[in-house]
């Protein structure tokens, strides 16, 4: 069968480790999809850094290259962000290429037009990178839990301000040394106030929202509070306490209604969120039918994040319907703040 072929736009941490994962996993994918992947442009913004590319792939940093080529199936949106990619990502959908990205900022400020259009046009738009890493949350709540009404949502959805919290709490780093660490190891946005000022994470409960409950929460609106401010200080009162402090996004039903937030959070030692370290994400859902349901992984980094959108690149090569299929209400439920100690 013909490969499946894509045009990558971007390849530091995440498009780098695709391309890792894409090379050792080469023969598997062919043996579970029946394709090949191929990599046929790579977008960048300095040509003369040195990647180590697979044959038969290029470097351009030309974005017309990857949305113009007839042959490209497939756009990889890697590279963060939001004109600059809106406008690649419409373009591609345009010339009626599939989308995957890792992009929450773009999709949860922006998503509902290229959602649209993906669907007017016909094409999917995948994007399970693009919340907890690592973690099949997407499919997660798109298929495996789609029989059920979802009464709430909570997760650390941050691996950098997970990662800060835990170092400061378990290795006694301040706040500015665990930042810095998060970044050398590549879990940090490109501007990490996104990850401390807690915006990453409410970007990921909007499109959290908009799975598990069909709607358009308006960004803008989610009441959010980051972690920046909180010193080491916090942390050991919290401690003596018998609490953890954790960056938590939460949307829960109340009376029909949704609320929904972002708030460092005292959570008790004793539950399972609260023992969340590092880099990972945790998610609990519950159902009205499975009851509660807890997701755990890693959520940032080059492989965990490869790991996904390789994911949403093997569905394309099945034609597994995409994210965007039957998404199609739009109906902003008024925003509210749920209490911080609410863990
Ligand atoms: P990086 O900063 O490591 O890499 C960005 C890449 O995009 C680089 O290769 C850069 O080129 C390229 N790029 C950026 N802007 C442009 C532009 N205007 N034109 C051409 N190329 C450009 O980012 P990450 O890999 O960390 O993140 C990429 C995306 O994935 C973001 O949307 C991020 O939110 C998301 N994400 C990241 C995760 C992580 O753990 N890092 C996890 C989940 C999602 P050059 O190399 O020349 O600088
Ligand atoms: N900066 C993000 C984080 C990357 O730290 O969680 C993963 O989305």
């Amino acid at each position: 069968m013909k490969p499946l072929v894509i045009g990558m736009a971007g390849c530091g941490t995440v498009g780098s480790g695709l391309l890792r994962v894409l090379e050792e996993n080469r023969q598997w994918i062919v043996e579970r999809t029946g394709r090949a992947v191929q990599v046929k442009h790579v977008l960048v913004r300095d040509l003369s850094k040195p990647r180590d590319l697979p044959d038969g792939a290029s470097l351009t940093d030309d974005p017309a290259v990857l949305t113009d080529d007839p042959e490209v199936d497939v756009l990889v949106e890697l590279m963060g962000g939001i004109e600059k990619p809106r406008e690649l990502i419409r373009r591609a959908i345009e010339n009626g290429k599939h989308v995957v990205t890792a992009n929450k900022a773009l999709l949860a400020e922006d998503g509902f037009g290229l959602f649209r259009l993906a669907e007017e046009k016909g094409v999917g738009l995948y994007y399970e990178a693009s919340v907890a890493g690592g973690i099949p949350i997407v499919q997660t709540l798109k298929e495996s839990l789609a029989g059920n009404r979802i009464t709430s949502l909570v997760g650390i959805l941050n691996g950098t301000a997970n990662h800060i919290l835990s170092e400061m709490t378990s290795a006694g780093l301040d706040f500015e040394t665990a930042l810095a660490q998060a970044q050398e190891l590549g879990y940090a946005e490109a501007d990490p106030t996104l990850d401390i000022d807690g915006h990453d994470t409410a970007h990921k409960l909007v499109l959290l929202i908009r799975l598990a409950y069909g709607l358009e929460y308006p960004y803008a609106e989610m009441p959010v509070q980051g972690i920046r401010g909180i010193d080491r200080m916090d942390i050991e009162f919290a401690r003596e306490f018998g609490f953890r402090i954790k960056l938590l996004g939460q949307v829960r039903e109340v009376d029909g209604r949704l609320e929904a937030g972002v708030f460092p959070t005292l959570v008790r030692h004793t539950y399972l969120i609260a023992r969340v370290g590092g880099a990972y994400n945790a998610i609990r859902i519950e159902g009205n039918a499975v009851g509660p349901v807890f997701l755990h992984g890693q959520g940032a980094g080059s492989l965990p994040t490869a790991s996904s959108v390789l994911a949403d690149l093997m569905a394309v090569a099945r034609a597994t319907p995409p994210h965007n299929t039957g998404f199609q209400r739009q109906v902003p439920p008024k925003a509210s703040i749920l209490p911080p100690d609410d863990a």
